[in-house]
């Protein structure tokens, strides 16, 4: 059995990624840490408690940063993606259970210290839980057994950031976190826009998880009500990327992806604040940034019809 932590922002598209997990065989969801990002702190806890009691997931919730532990890119949230509550706008009853009163990052500490070489983590906003977690926790990436990132874009032709030409928000968000993480000698897999970008959810795939997936499917169609609005506006198509429920479709399904590995940095600083960057030949550059560094996985391909597949299949 598979033992994760759900490490989120939680709005429209973590989630769906939220419900992938809840109903993916094999897995237990240990505890979901939530943290700032698409929303509020206090919006995207009131949603994963919402959500959690929506569709009763037996798993506790904890209360993760409220800001960045560093410098960062731009201010608010993204509420014109998201809208104001998080969740699309769609109204809901305030849960009848809230979080529990330990804080994000000691909560993660405390279940690798409990399940070593067990836990994984699946990491769908800013980094700064698992960052303050390294700092209570220096053993953290022996405990971990991985940790599966939906941030960044690497570089590809035709592909950009989303809050800057280099930077993805899960990054730009706590830049001095993700080059925490990355570089901490935890298992990392990132999978960025570049490939997310690669798998689109239409009108039709929504209408079929209306038709064939229960409350889920309905509540899904309800909250990408307002998500497609946005991206009608932005490319003038009812469709969406799937960003954090790649992550999910990586820990599930890893044949479907391809990967390069090596060193990755996150620039901290500066215009280029946010971006991520793959070093595939360390020894070859003149900055010795990307040497002697902990690899990571980075997702470079994705075979997108296996996995909306398994997505529909799984809900
Ligand atoms: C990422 O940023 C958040 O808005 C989404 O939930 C996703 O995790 C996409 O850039
Ligand atoms: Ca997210």
């Amino acid at each position: 059995m598979k033992r994760v932590i759900f490490d989120t922002d939680i709005g429209i598209d973590d989630a769906m990624a939220l419900l992938f997990l809840h109903y993916a065989p094999g897995l237990r969801i240990e505890a979901i840490t939530t943290v700032s990002g698409n929303a509020s702190i206090a919006n995207t806890t009131r949603n994963a408690c919402y959500v959690r009691e929506r569709f009763g997931i037996d798993v506790r919730v904890f209360r993760g940063a409220s800001g960045p532990i560093g410098p960062a890119l731009g201010q608010g949230h993204p509420d014109f993606v998201h809208g104001k509550n998080g969740l699309g706008d769609i109204s809901f009853p305030e849960p009848s259970q809230g979080a529990e009163l330990q804080a994000a990052p000691e909560a993660i500490v405390e279940l690798a210290e409990a399940y070593p070489g067990e836990i994984s983590v699946v990491a769908v906003g800013r980094l700064s839980n698992l960052s303050k977690a390294l700092d209570l926790c220096p053993r953290l990436p022996e405990l971990l057994k991985e940790v599966v990132v939906m941030g960044g874009v690497f570089m590809r032709r035709g592909h950009q950031g989303n809050v800057s030409p280099v930077a993805e928000a899960n990054m730009a968000g706590d830049p001095t976190a993700a080059d925490r993480v990355f570089n901490s000698g935890l298992d990392v897999t990132v999978v960025g826009l570049d490939v997310t970008a690669e798998t689109i959810m239409d009108e039709s795939f929504i209408a079929a998880l209306r038709d064939r997936a229960g409350d889920a499917g309905a509540f899904i169609h309800d909250i990408t009500r307002f998500y497609f609005d946005f991206y009608e506006g932005v490319n003038g198509e009812r469709s969406c990327p799937i960003h954090d429920s790649s992550a999910v479709a990586y820990l599930l399904a890893p044949q479907h992806y391809g990967v390069e590995v090596g060193p990755t940095r996150v620039v901290c600083e500066g215009i280029a604040m946010g971006q991520t960057i793959l070093g595939l030949h360390p020894d070859r550059y003149a900055s010795d940034a990307w040497l002697e560094r902990a690899n990571c996985r980075i997702c470079t391909s994705v075979d997108a019809q296996a996995v909306k597949a398994l997505y529909l299949e799984t809900l």
